[in-house]
């Protein structure tokens, strides 16, 4: 266990995101405005993935840590058919589940929200296989142990060609090393840190593009496609 794994606690982070708004501005941390902006980056990313199938339509593909849904709308109900969510805050739970039919976010593509799982990702079984299994502003809440659990899970879950994608923030720290937040009690990992994550998990990284077109301010983003090695 590292010194931030002892910092990391399920309770306090959960504590944080039921006092957070069910809103994009709530997930985007005050910056609303940069949604569209990510949704088409992790649209682009997927379709230079699936370069030889941009356009077909995958069956299945899973939302982890979905918060209201903002990630199922603007991407993955344009990627695949169903998309199943986890999500432990149950008021974000309760929001991606009326995708698509009122409230919610409108945006929403031909694909539906198949079953929600409210849960932290620590504590999800699959219990089926997914197309594409969609990671994004999570992994920071999970110890380094459960983070490997949870990709080693992910990689079982994966149907034949399937993908993972991890999009995370990467820590700008000058010495280097992994950064702990009080705040939502997450660290943010250095692009060396998810490396050795993926690697401990059997994982191999297929694509890694950084995300464009973020304010300077904030951390870099990176995703990374991911497969079983
Ligand atoms: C920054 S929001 C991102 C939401 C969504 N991925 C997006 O990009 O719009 C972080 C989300 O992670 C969820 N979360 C926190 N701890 C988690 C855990 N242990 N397992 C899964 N999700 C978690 C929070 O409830 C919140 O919905």
């Amino acid at each position: 266990m590292t010194s931030i794994d002892a910092l990391i606690s399920q309770k306090d982070s959960l504590a944080y995101w039921n006092n957070i708004d069910s809103t994009v501005n709530g997930m985007m941390g005050g910056y609303p405005h940069i949604s569209r902006v990510d949704i088409r980056g992790s649209l682009n990313f997927i379709s230079k993935l699936r370069s030889r199938r941009p356009k077909s339509i995958l069956s299945r593909a899973a939302d982890i840590g979905a918060g209201i849904g903002r990630v199922t709308a603007g991407v993955l109900s344009r990627t695949a058919s169903t998309i199943d969510i986890v999500e432990p805050v149950s008021k974000f739970a309760d929001q991606a589940r009326q995708l698509g039919s009122d409230g919610g976010l409108t945006t929403m593509g031909d694909g539906r929200v198949g079953q929600v799982y409210v849960c932290g990702v620590e504590d999800w079984i699959p219990e089926r296989k997914y197309d594409l299994i969609w990671i994004q502003w999570c992994l920071g809440h999970l110890k380094t142990e459960q983070a490997v659990t949870c990709l080693v899970r992910c990689g079982e879950a994966l149907s034949e060609g399937g993908w993972i994608a991890v999009k995370e923030n990467l820590s700008t720290n000058v010495t280097g090393e992994d950064v702990f937040d009080e705040l939502d009690s997450s660290v943010t990992r250095t692009d060396a840190s998810y490396r050795a994550l993926f690697m401990s998990a059997g994982l191999k990284v297929c694509m890694t593009e950084l995300q464009k077109g973020f304010p300077s301010e904030l951390f870099p983003v990176r995703m990374y496609a991911l497969r079983p090695s």
